[in-house]
C-alpha cells in the first residue's frame, strides 16, 4: 500500500502549475459521446477519476485514447453500449453523468449507481426529477438506474436544491430534446459553465450557463468538437492554502483568477498577502495568521471542497476560528484524523469550532476521502517531524503529481510503497 511521507516545516517557494478541473473533466468526458463523431478534450488532469472513466467509455464501445498525457480522443461513432454497469461505474460518483448523455443522446440509459467520496447522503433525487419532467421513465432497483423515453420534451425545472451534479445532468438530456428547457435556481460554478461550452462546441444551444437560469433549446444533433478544459479551481485553491500555511512566496499559475475570489478574500483577511494576475496568483504567507469564519456555500460563495483544507489552515492560526458547513450533511470526518496532529476542533452537527494552536504535530493519518486527503497533505507540510498519510487512492482520484508539485516548491514529501 502507498503512503505519502511528508517531513514538514518547510517553507515553500516557487510556482505550481495547475491541472484541468477535475470536476469539468468528469462531466465532458461523459458528454462526448453525445457527439456521435469525434471529439479531442485537451487539458485533462491525469488522475484516476479520467483513468476510471475512460475505461468505462471504453466497455460501452467508444474508442477512446490518449493522444498525450492530457488530451483524450474519444469516438463514439460506433455502436454504443447504453448499459453501464460494471465496476469502474461504481467507482466514481461523476458516472452519473452517463444518465444524462445517454438519455439525450439514445433515449435510454442503464447506469449502475454512483460511488464515489462518502461524506454523507448523496441523493440522486434531483436528477432524476429533471429526467422525468423532460418525459423520462425512471427506475431505479438493485442499485441500477433505469432510464428510457419515446421522446424527451423541453420542460421548466426548478431545483429545489442548487445541485451542481442535477444541473450538468439535465443539461446534458435538454441538449438533445424536443423544444426548449428552462433550469431554475441552476448551480453556477466554473464547471458548469465549461460543461455548457463544451456542448455548444458540439451544436448545442445553451445559453445562461453561469447564472441561475439557464434556458436549452434542444437540437437533433451533435457533432464533434475540440476543447480545452479550464484549470482546476480546487486544486489551485489547494496549494494557495499549503503556500499559506507552511509558509513562503508560492505562485499558483495557469489558473482563472476569477475563480479564487472567495478564497482569496479570505485568506487576505487572515493576513496572507495575495497578487493577482493575468492567469496567476501569487501567495506570500508569513506562516503566522489570523483565524477566521468560513461558510461554506455554492459558487461563487466559498466552495465546500476547500472546507477540509482551510479547517487544516486554520487549526494553525491564532484565535478560535469556526466553520460552518451548508452543503454536505456529514464533512467532519477527517476531524478525528486532525486532531491526531494536535488540532483543537469541536464538532457539533455542521459546526466546527476550532482552537488555533501554536504548531500541529506529524503524525499517523489517513486520508478519510479526496479533499480530507489533501487537508492532511496541507496540514503536514506544516506540522513539526514527520507525518504519514495512508490511504492515498482518495487524493490520487484528484491530485495529479501532489508530490513533485510540492517537492518543486521546497516541500519534503515522498510516496512510499510499503509492500
Ligand atoms: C459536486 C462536486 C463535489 C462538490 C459538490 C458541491 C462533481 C463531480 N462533484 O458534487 O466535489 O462537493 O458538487 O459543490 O462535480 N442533493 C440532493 N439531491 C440531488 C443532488 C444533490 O439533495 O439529487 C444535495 C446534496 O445532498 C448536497 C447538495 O445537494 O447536499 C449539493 O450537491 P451537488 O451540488 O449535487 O453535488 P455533486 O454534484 O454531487
Amino acid at each position: 500500500m502507498e503512503k505519502l511521507v511528508i517531513t514538514g516545516g518547510k517553507r515553500l517557494n516557487g510556482d505550481v502549475f495547475i491541472s484541468g478541473a477535475k470536476n469539468a473533466a468528469v462531466a465532458i468526458i461523459p458528454a462526448a459521446i453525445m457527439s456521435g463523431g469525434v471529439c479531442i478534450i485537451e487539458n485533462l488532469p491525469n488522475i484516476e477519476d479520467v483513468a476510471s472513466l475512460r475505461s468505462t467509455l471504453n466497455k460501452m464501445g467508444a474508442v477512446c485514447e490518449y493522444v498525450d498525457k492530457h488530451t483524450l480522443k474519444i469516438d463514439s461513432s460506433g455502436n454504443i453500449n447504453t448499459s453501464a454497469v460494471f465496476e469502474e461505474v461504481r467507482k466514481i460518483r461523476a458516472s452519473y453523468y452517463l444518465l444524462g448523455a445517454l438519455l439525450g443522446k439514445y433515449k435510454k440509459a442503464e447506469v449502475a449507481m454512483p460511488g464515489g467520496c462518502n461524506f454523507g447522503t448523496r441523493p440522486i433525487d434531483l436528477h432524476l426529477k429533471g429526467f422525468k419532467l423532460l418525459g423520462a421513465k425512471v427506475n431505479v432497483s438493485n442499485g441500477i438506474v433505469t432510464l428510457s423515453a419515446e421522446h424527451l420534451k423541453g420542460a421548466q425545472i426548478y431545483m429545489d436544491q442548487v445541485s451542481v451534479g442535477a444541473t450538468i445532468n439535465i443539461m446534458l438530456a435538454a441538449s438533445m430534446a424536443e423544444g426548449t428547457t428552462i433550469i431554475e435556481n441552476a448551480a453556477k460554478e466554473p464547471h458548469v459553465v465549461d460543461t455548457a461550452n463544451f456542448l455548444n462546441m458540439m451544436g448545442a444551444n445553451i445559453k445562461g450557463a453561469g447564472t441561475d437560469i439557464i434556458r436549452i433549446r434542444g437540437v437533433k444533433e451533435l457533432h464533434g468538437a475540440e476543447y480545452t478544459i479550464i484549470p482546476d479551481q480546487i486544486e489551485a485553491g489547494t496549494y494557495m492554502i499549503a503556500a499559506a500555511m507552511a509558509g513562503g512566496d508560492v505562485t499558483v499559475r495557469n489558473i482563472i483568477p476569477k475563480h479564487m475570489d472567495s478564497l482569496t478574500a479570505k485568506l487576505a483577511e487572515m493576513g496572507v498577502e495575495i497578487e493577482k494576475n493575468d492567469d496567476s496568483i501569487r501567495v506570500i504567507s508569513s506562516g503566522q495568521l489570523e483565524g477566521a469564519n468560513i461558510k461554506t456555500m455554492s459558487y461563487p460563495g466559498f466552495p465546500t471542497d476547500l472546507q477540509p483544507q482551510m479547517t487544516a489552515l486554520l487549526s494553525g492560526c491564532h484565535g478560535i476560528s469556526v466553520v460552518t458547513e451548508n452543503v454536505w450533511d456529514n464533512r467532519y470526518q477527517y476531524v478525528d484524523e486532525l486532531r491526531q496532529l494536535g488540532a483543537r476542533i469541536t464538532v457539533e452537527s455542521r459546526v466546527a469550532m476550532i482552537q488555533g494552536v501554536e504548531r500541529l504535530k506529524g503524525a499517523k493519518v489517513s486520508a478519510t476521502d479526496l479533499r480530507a486527503g489533501a487537508a492532511m497533505v496541507v496540514a503536514g507540510l506544516s506540522a513539526e517531524g514527520v507525518t504519514e498519510i495512508d490511504n492515498i487512492k482518495y487524493i490520487d482520484r484528484g491530485y495529479e503529481d501532489i508530490e513533485e508539485k510540492l517537492s518543486n516548491i521546497g516541500a519534503d514529501i515522498k510516496r512510499v510503497n510499503e509492500d
